[in-house]
């Protein structure tokens, strides 16, 4: 049975699947449009909004330091995702890396395991975005209904329509085509851009260097009873859970790890570009740097201007703005933000939408799934399956504590996708590889290191919550997976990809 657990697709099916007119994506992205769409995706909740709460409870002015870990760890990843996308150029990302190296299990555990980034991550943006439209509408004087207004602070029954109603509405423009979400996108990343560095340039002028004095505020203890709630490490290690110093940076890279998620998800477009093997590794790495840089530069300016314990949890960039005596900027700045945050979740949903269609297409799903429209050409059955799954989500969800646990679904599909690029070094060296991810395997291993380094930092109830969710994962693998594979029903090679594994050295 093992070997049937561990049967791997071969990396040429893969590609030819998506040359079956039936199942085929249009190929129309250029390096650009991914850059877009990385930044599109990738700015968002957790620069607009964890930002405040993380300087706040964990790091001081030292969440810059912060993003900077969590930048580098997503820089390791970003490698080994760009040597997988330029060679696997296939929709479903991390799902599809691991089917063609770590074989159909590991594959299966992958692709559930991302429906925490993505669907999961979508209905958290979705509860952000919502919660600035309504500090804009009351700015305007709009309140709405408590019982429609989401179940942060709601009393008994609440339901967050506005995050609801946007996910359906991006569901929609989904299924319209690839294209047309790719040129909403670019105006509304222009926007988001726009905002992020009004914030790096007019609030330079209003930093005050006291505030950065001291820049790593002194480790505080935590009062007793935090149990589940203490990141995993301390609990390992018997460390009196607590706050700020140098471990506070590590603990609130861990959440603020989640301004980053995203960058991945341009993988899962190769499928949808036309020169994968030029274009990934560029739009990725692009991405990713231009974020970095501009989290350091605004959480730099936003702890300069006011003072880290004074900052706003809910709207900290904008607040900071109205704290020196400046509303029109912080109106500007909601404005961009809850503009901006659309996108975000337009593209995690997107990133979800391709993974479920990946895995139908290989039968590990319902094949039901895996038809695109005749006419728009895009997986409109699980576009709308997932759209209207998640705006139900995103109606119950509770901002907070789902994050974490985006987080560390996330860093999981890291570690494995690390893993695959030395596995496949050695059993495929032969495949053609635009992109070589730099020393192999030392690389790799850091990685891995580094992200798990990153899920030790997040609370022990997050890891509960995730283990639970894996062993639900793995009893519907059994249930239909395994036996409905296309690999399982031999329509693809599955045995000569098993019987002769090409050998070979990595490097
Ligand atoms: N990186 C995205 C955000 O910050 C998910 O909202």
């Amino acid at each position: 049975m093992s070997s049937t657990l561990f049967r791997t697709k071969k990396v040429e099916q893969s590609i030819r699947d998506t040359e079956e007119p039936e199942h085929a994506l249009k190929k129309s992205l250029s390096a650009l449009d991914l850059t877009v769409f990385g930044v599109g995706v990738i700015i968002g909740t957790g620069i607009f909004v964890l930002t405040g709460t993380v300087a706040k409870n964990n790091a001081g002015p030292a969440v810059a330091l912060s993003f900077v870990v969590a930048g580098v760890v997503c820089a390791l990843a970003a490698l080994c995702y760009a040597e997988f996308a330029s060679t696997v150029p296939v929709a479903g990302s991390a799902y599809t890396f691991s089917y063609a190296s770590l074989g159909e299990l590991p594959a299966w555990i992958i692709g559930w395991d991302l429906v925490l980034e993505f669907a999961l991550g979508t209905a958290v943006v979705a509860v952000g975005w919502s919660g600035y439209i309504r500090s804009l509408m009351s700015n305007a004087g709009w309140q709405m209904p408590e019982a429609l207004g989401g179940r942060e602070g709601a009393d008994s029954f609440g339901f967050d329509i506005l995050a609801a109603v946007l996910v359906l509405l991006l569901t929609a423009i989904l299924v319209l085509g690839m294209k047309l979400s790719a040129r909403i996108t670019s105006v509304v990343v222009a926007v988001k851009v726009a905002v992020v560095l009004i914030v790096i340039v007019a609030g330079a002028f209003f930093v005050d260097g006291a505030n950065y004095d001291p820049f790593i505020p002194e480790s505080k203890p935590v009062e007793a009873g935090g149990g589940l709630h203490a990141p995993l490490i301390q609990l390992m290690f018997g460390w009196a859970p607590a706050n700020f110093g140098v471990m506070g940076i590590f603990t609130a890279a861990s959440v603020v790890f989640f301004a980053f998620i995203g960058f991945d998800i341009v993988a899962t477009a190769a499928e949808e570009t036309k020169n994968p093997q030029r274009d990934m590794p560029r739009g990725i790495l692009g991405s990713l740097f231009i974020c970095t840089a501009l989290y350091v530069a605004v959480s730099i300016v936003v702890t300069g201007m006011q003072h880290y314990s004074q900052l706003s949890v809910d709207a900290p960039l904008a607040d900071a703005f109205k704290a020196t005596g400046h509303p029109f900027y912080a109106g500007v700045i909601s404005f961009g933000a809850a503009v901006g945050l659309t996108t975000v979740c337009m593209i995690l949903l997107l990133g979800q939408t391709r993974v479920f269609f990946a895995m139908s297409r290989d039968g590990l799903l319902p094949r039901f799934f895996s038809v695109v429209h005749p006419k728009f050409k895009t997986p409109y059955r699980p576009t709308i399956l997932l759209g209207v799954i998640i705006a139900i989500v995103a109606g119950f969800t509770s901002l907070s504590e789902l994050a974490e646990l985006v987080n560390i679904g996330t860093l999981f599909a890291f570690v494995i996708v690390a893993i695959s690029v030395i596995i496949l070094r050695r059993t495929r060296p032969d495949l053609p590889r635009a992109f070589r991810t730099p020393l192999v395997p030392l690389l790799p291993i850091v990685s891995v290191a580094a992200s798990l380094w990153l899920m030790l930092n997040l609370p022990a109830e997050t890891w509960v919550r995730f283990a639970v969710w894996m062993a639900i994962g793995i009893v519907v693998y059994f249930l239909y997976g395994r036996t409905h594979s296309r690999l399982a029903r031999g329509e693809e090679e599955a045995g000569a990809t098993l019987a002769h594994p090409a050998d070979g050295d990595s490097q």
